[in-house]
């Protein structure tokens, strides 16, 4: 899939992240369709399985959807010694499931040589105080990525991991001391090259 003008499912585009990313790939010249539980032209909870299936249900109802983008994903953040088993199936369903299920469910749905692009986070490499559930997550969604990949063609899938965005310091700066940033033009950069590129099974480190 070249740039040449996509039509694009993009989950989370209300957030900090999903902001950024519509900007970018509008600016392109794709055709984003954007969704989120409570914001976008799409209202559906991708934790809920069934809800993804209505959701490509009615973006399908558009026209052919050449690309699926996720800037969406909850996790707990707590000390270790407090996340109980609650808040590792919070993770799982918050980040991984609705993740996972985006591409397994999409596969029928997308043209042949579309793409998913999903989202992770420097945790899954560079734990933190707090992170141990957002880590387990996003190395769970990163190790299915490169699974996914080897069996999806020509269709492709691929991660976005980025470190904190430097828009995000104020608010979770000192959960990352000495880490550094990464701006968020920089995050959606990377998304578009996942879209419009050739890749596969790639975990985009920024
Ligand atoms: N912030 C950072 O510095 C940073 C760094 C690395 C990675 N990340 C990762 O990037 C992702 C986005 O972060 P963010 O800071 O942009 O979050 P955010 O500002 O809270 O935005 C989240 C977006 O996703 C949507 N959303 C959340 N859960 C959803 C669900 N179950 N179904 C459908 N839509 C859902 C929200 O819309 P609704 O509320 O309308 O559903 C919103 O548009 C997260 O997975 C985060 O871990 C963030």
């Amino acid at each position: 899939m070249t740039n040449h003008r996509q039509n694009i499912l993009l989950i989370g585009a209300s957030g900090t992240l999903g902001t950024a990313v519509h900007r970018a790939l509008a600016a392109r010249g794709h055709t984003v369709r954007t969704a989120g539980r409570g914001s976008g032209d799409l209202r559906f909870d991708i934790s809920d399985p069934e809800q993804i299936s209505a959701l490509y249900a009615a973006a399908e109802a558009d026209g052919r959807l050449d690309a699926v983008v996720s800037a969406a994903g909850t996790v707990p953040y707590k000390p270790l010694t407090e996340l109980g088993p609650g808040d590792w199936q919070s993770a799982f369903t918050g980040k991984v499931l609705s993740q996972v299920e985006l591409v397994r469910q999409g596969l029928a749905r997308l043209t042949e040589h579309g793409s998913f692009t999903l989202i992770t986070g420097v945790l899954a490499h560079e734990p933190i105080h707090t992170g141990a559930a957002a880590s387990l997550a996003n190395g769970a969604v990163e190790a299915f990525v490169r699974a996914a990949a080897i069996e999806i063609a020509p269709r492709r899938v691929n991660a976005v991991s980025p470190n904190v965005f430097t828009e995000s310091l104020d608010t979770y700066g000192d959960c990352f001391p000495g880490m550094g940033s990464v701006p968020l033009e920089q995050v959606a950069q990377a998304y578009v090259r996942s879209v419009e590129g050739a890749q596969t099974g790639q975990v985009y480190r920024l």
